[in-house]
């Protein structure tokens, strides 16, 4: 049997012996193979311990190495040692040229790590570690080199070659062609990137203001050219947000985004020529729906960021990933959040917390935003480090208000332009604008899961005084250490019994409460009658926070509160306490009754024209069964489908003329735009239909058709399919199917959502249409966009089917584990997420989960990446 994989740890962490202070490279790509041939100028590292250490390179297993020499001389096989994903040789001179070349083969890697083959095209993906995949490297992000690379291809199948920089030279002889390209800034190998393939581009010229010229490139397959101008738009909004907002400028001639098929994540920053997953990147009316025009804006920003939040300034060592993508993260929602509706942004931001990072730190997998150790760095690109480690520094700028948090940013990137640092050099330069110690707030970074406030108040008439205790909770969590307070930031309003905010601190409404003990009491003075506390305004801090609101109370919040975030939530609470109610009657076989104070509360909301259309949307949106599922001791998943289903039947049948009033009244008046007011409309119409779907009447049946049938976008066409396909009529359900894969058959991306519409459909016998589904031409097990839209989403987003108690979904996705961690095991370690929750089922479901776990980790040679969850899961 194979070695255990080893975890390496943060502590243990050393100074490169070595650096690398330039990188030449030329890639010889033909079909068979692909020849790499590098020169790398290195000498001993100064700040490096002073006696002489082995050069160490890292080297994946598949490397082939053709020639290695120093200083122009070959090296013999005894002259280094490889083992595992590490070459050394003991001595090398004090500075040297190292030569190397290898070869590999893009045509049979379906890992996407290294340089690989998208479709016709090859390009590279080379965080984390993916660049010891094409040549032998130090493959760290604290070895920054500038790069020269030559790319030598067929010319006629291969018309455009890309690389990070500028073009310098270029040539041709005999059908084939090269283009060296330069990039001055040093950078990590995991920025580097090449492009080769038979692309179109659209152009635009973009001034920085400071007044540089900077050519905006975006490429993709021809037939995909019509797609491309929002995501221009996007970029240029970025561009010019970070100018305002950060004072931070572009700083190459060119800046080039590529779209490619066949992607792990969603985009890659790589310095000068971003590759994006075509999910991420294309959009036009007809084939994108409104969230996924968001998407393209929100990820075309974060990309860009990184430009100087990840390139300029980059990561020490993995375990400082967030230092980029906590703060990436943070930086592109604030941009979407200018750009669209704040607290809209807000409350899509905070679901996907609450549901999904609450959940990754209550399991088996939880980890601190700067982890101490791993064993796959790949299975650390999480919610808790993009997420969580984005809500650290939302916590930071509430601290420091936004003044001293711009100071903070422009001091770090000044201090550290150009070098591979730490979360704590971040945090240093907050500290050093505004003078306050954040020694304790540095557990944020340290300690993992989720923190509880459990908040009590009391009001005393007589003194007019009113009080907040606070008590905060830590959880336990797999690294078994014990927790310590943390610095909280919550941010607190009082209502007044008509719903007005009270002046408190000099005028202010909203105050920052800090909490850095266990239990800690604020007063409040001069508070005439006991009002209702708006607690955790905006969601100022990471937590769940416990207080027993009345339902009158709720009811009061959702009507009154001056913030946004809070209404809605007061609204959340409000259903998830009925559901939860329900939920336990469903288990006892009680009849189910629906509290008329929520079909108040609803018809409250929808009947006010006064409100952005969005937020009604979302206030009228009952939580999904994944938060619910979150909020459970033990999850049920039939309790719960119950419970909400009759909630949204009983909502609709009450509600009924109003929403019907509301759908007729926000039929479109023109064309398509992604405008906010646009999205916004679509958005509750697309809700009202869905309510009034949910009474399964012929009479609604045949609305949805209509819209089907009469709209000119995806936004209105999607939402009308997958509630006709999900409803109860079937006929009609497999009619709008199959006439929505004939009109889009060729739009790759359109077909994987027809893929996922059929992966979430509820009904019973779920499992047996997606086993059809895999056999369909529409499926390819080697495309990570299609394994998300049919397999993941139905591990995640058909709770009954893929939980039915005959454990037949459990069974099914260890089958494709198994098959893809061969294949690609970044995606086979993703796919693994639903079985590590196995302790939150009953115990027949924890069993059937956990014999899953365990038969896929006997199934044979285990990649890192799966080994990794397994075992941990199973721990
Ligand atoms: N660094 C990328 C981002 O967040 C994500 C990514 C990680 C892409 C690893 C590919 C591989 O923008
Ligand atoms: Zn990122």
């Amino acid at each position: 049997m194979a070695e255990q994989p080893q975890a390496i740890y943060l502590k243990d962490y050393q100074v490169p012996a070595y650096l690398v202070d330039a990188t030449t490279l030329r890639f010889e790509l033909a079909d068979d193979q692909t020849r790499v041939r590098s020169t790398l100028t290195m000498r001993r590292n100064p700040d490096a311990p002073s006696a002489p250490a082995p050069l160490e390179l890292h080297g994946h297993e598949s490397l082939e190495l053709c020639r290695l020499a120093i200083d122009g001389q070959d090296l013999a096989a005894t002259d280094y040692q490889r083992e595992g994903e590490l070459l050394s040789i003991a001595e090398v001179p004090a500075s040297f040229v190292l030569e190397c070349t290898t070869r590999i083969h893009p045509q049979t890697n379906t890992a996407l790590e290294g340089l690989y083959l998208s479709g016709g095209m090859y390009c590279t993906q080379c965080e984390a570690e993916g660049f010891r995949r094409i040549t032998f490297y130090m493959d760290r992000p604290d070895v920054m080199s500038v790069f020269t690379t030559t790319v030598e291809a067929d010319k006629a199948r291969f018309p455009v070659l890309l690389s990070n920089g500028n073009p310098v030279d270029s040539g041709e002889q005999g059908g084939r062609h090269w283009v060296t390209w330069e990039d001055p800034f040093p950078k990590p190998a995991y920025l580097f990137a090449l492009v080769a393939g038979d692309l179109q581009h659209i152009e635009r010229p973009y001034k920085t203001a400071s007044g540089r010229e900077v050519a905006l490139r975006i490429f993709a397959e021809p037939k995909d050219l019509d797609k491309l101008d929002h995501a221009m738009d996007s970029l240029v909004n970025a561009m010019r947000w970070d100018e305002d907002v950060y004072g931070r400028e572009y700083d190459l001639d060119i800046y080039m985004i590529v779209a490619v098929d066949f992607f792990n994540m969603g985009a890659m920053e790589n310095k000068g020529l971003n590759i994006f997953n075509t999910s991420c990147v294309l959009a036009s009316p007809q084939t994108t729906t409104d969230a996924a025009y968001q998407r393209v804006e929100g990820v075309v920003a974060h990309e860009y960021f990184h430009n100087w939040s990840g390139n300029r300034v980059t990561c020490r060592d993995w375990f400082q990933l967030s230092l980029k993508e906590g703060f990436t993260v943070f930086r592109d929602a604030e941009f979407s959040a200018d750009i669209n509706s704040r607290t809209v942004k807000r409350i899509e931001d905070v679901t996907l917390l609450r549901t999904a990072q609450f959940a990754e730190d209550a399991g088996p997998m939880a980890h601190p935003v700067r982890p101490a150790s791993y064993i796959e760095i790949s299975n650390f690109y999480t919610l808790t480090v993009y997420e969580k480690g984005a809500e650290v520094v939302r916590m930071l700028h509430t601290l420091l208000g936004p003044e001293l948090f711009r100071q903070g940013s422009d001091l770090y990137f000044e201090r550290h332009d150009g070098q591979a640092v730490t979360t704590d050099d971040f945090v240093c330069a907050m500290e050093a604008v505004s003078g306050r110690d954040l020694t304790q707030f540095r557990r944020w970074y340290s300690q993992a899961g989720t923190p509880t406030l459990r908040v009590t108040d009391d009001y005393d008439a007589a003194t007019q005084r009113y009080r907040l205790h606070v008590e905060q909770l830590l959880p336990q969590t797999p690294d078994k250490l014990e927790k310590l307070p943390l610095h909280i930031p919550l941010s607190v309003g009082l209502l007044d019994e008509r719903g007005a905010d009270t002046e408190l601190d000099g005028g202010a409404t909203t105050v920052v409460l800090e909490l850095t003990e266990q239990r800690q009491s604020f007063a409040f003075e001069g508070i005439k009658a006991r009002p209702v506390p708006s607690l955790l305004r905006g969601f100022s801090a990471p937590v769940r926070l416990q207080y027993a609101y009345s339902r009158d109370a709720l009811v009061f919040l959702m009507r009154h509160d001056s913030d946004g975030f809070n209404r809605w939530d007061a609204g959340q609470q409000l259903a998830v306490e009925i559901m939860q109610g329900l939920m336990a009657d469903y288990r006892q076989g009680r009849a189910l009754q629906l509290d008329q104070a929520l079909v108040d509360a609803y018809a409250a909301v929808l009947d006010d024209e006064t409100l952005d259309p969005a937020m009604v949307a979302k206030v009228l949106s009952l939580p999904s069964e994944a938060y619910l599922s979150e909020l459970s001791e033990c999850i049920d998943v039939d309790a719960i489908h119950a419970a909400r289903n009759f909630v949204r039947a009983e909502l609709a049948r009450a509600l009924e003329p109003a929403l019907l009033r509301r759908y007729e009244a926000l039929a479109p008046r023109c064309d398509y735009a992604p405008s906010a007011d646009q999205v916004a409309q679509r958005s509750l119409r697309n809700l009202c239909l869905s309510y009034l779907m949910a009474l399964e009447a012929p009479a609604h049946l045949v609305r949805a058709r209509a819209q089907y049938d009469g709209c000119d976008n995806m936004t209105e066409r999607q939402a009308a399919l997958s509630l006709i396909a999900h409803s109860g009529f079937e006929v009609d359900a497999a009619a709008v199917l199959e006439d929505f894969y004939q009109r889009y058959e060729n739009e790759t991306l359109v077909v994987n959502q027809w893929l996922a519409v059929q992966a979430c459909d509820p009904k019973p016998g779920a499992l047996a249409r997606i086993q059809a589904l895999m056999e369909h031409a529409a499926f390819d097990l080697r495309n990570p966009n299609k394994v998300r839209s049919l397999i993941s989403t139905f591990c995640a987003m058909n709770a009954v089917n893929f939980h039915d108690a005959s454990g037949a979904g459990y069974a099914f996705l260890a089958d494709r584990i198994i098959e893809m961690n061969r294949l690609n095991p970044q995606v086979a370690s993703r796919l693994l997420t639903p079985l590590t929750r196995w302790r939150k089922y009953d115990e027949a479901r924890q069993a059937l989960m956990q014999a899953q776990l365990r038969r896929i980790q006997g199934s044979g040679e285990l990649s890192r990446d799966v080994y990794e969850v397994v075992s941990k899961s199973l721990n």
